[in-house]
């Protein structure tokens, strides 16, 4: 398996298909998204993408010593619980040396406490799921 920086449109179908099901373009598509500082990076296992994550910039005013956002962070269904996650999180940590928040559903803040994140504020609902705001440590 082999990380790689990938476009933008390379996320769309896990981000859609995982994360957006049934949703229009503009749910699961960012204001970010081809920004030059942005950075999308995907595994792929016998060319065919099976883990994403966008880091873009975005400030969240509460915490200012943050300014990346971590956003789309999705493995194949078939292929989750094998690393891939953590090594698509870890590789995008590694891009800056500054903080990164993102929104995570409560259902899975345990993968992001267990990689460096904390949460912050309160408890929210988006979606009809909750969530959590995480900010790195
Ligand atoms: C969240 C997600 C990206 C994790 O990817 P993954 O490849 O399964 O995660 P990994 O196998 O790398 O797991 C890394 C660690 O996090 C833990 N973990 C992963 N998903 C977890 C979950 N849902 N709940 C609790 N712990 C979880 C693993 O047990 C593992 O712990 P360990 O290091 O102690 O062994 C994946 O489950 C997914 O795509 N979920 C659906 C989409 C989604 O919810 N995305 C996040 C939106 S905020």
């Amino acid at each position: 398996m082999l990380i790689e920086q990938v476009q933008a449109s390379d996320c769309y179908f896990l981000r859609e298909s995982i994360l957006r099901p049934g949703q229009p373009k503009e749910n699961w598509t960012f204001a970010a998204d081809h920004d030059p500082r942005t950075t999308h990076l995907a595994i792929k296992q016998n060319e065919e993408i099976i883990g994403i994550v966008s880091l873009l910039p975005e400030k969240n005013e509460a915490v200012s010593q943050h300014p990346w956002r971590l956003r789309g962070m999705a493995v194949k269904h078939e292929l989750r619980g094998r690393g891939v996650g953590k090594l698509l999180l870890v590789a995008l940590l590694a891009k800056v040396n500054e903080g990164v928040w993102c929104t995570a559903r409560k259902n899975v803040q345990d993968f992001y406490l267990k990689n460096g994140f904390e949460i912050f504020g309160d408890e929210f609902v988006m979606n009809d799921m909750p969530h959590v705001t995480m900010k790195t440590i």
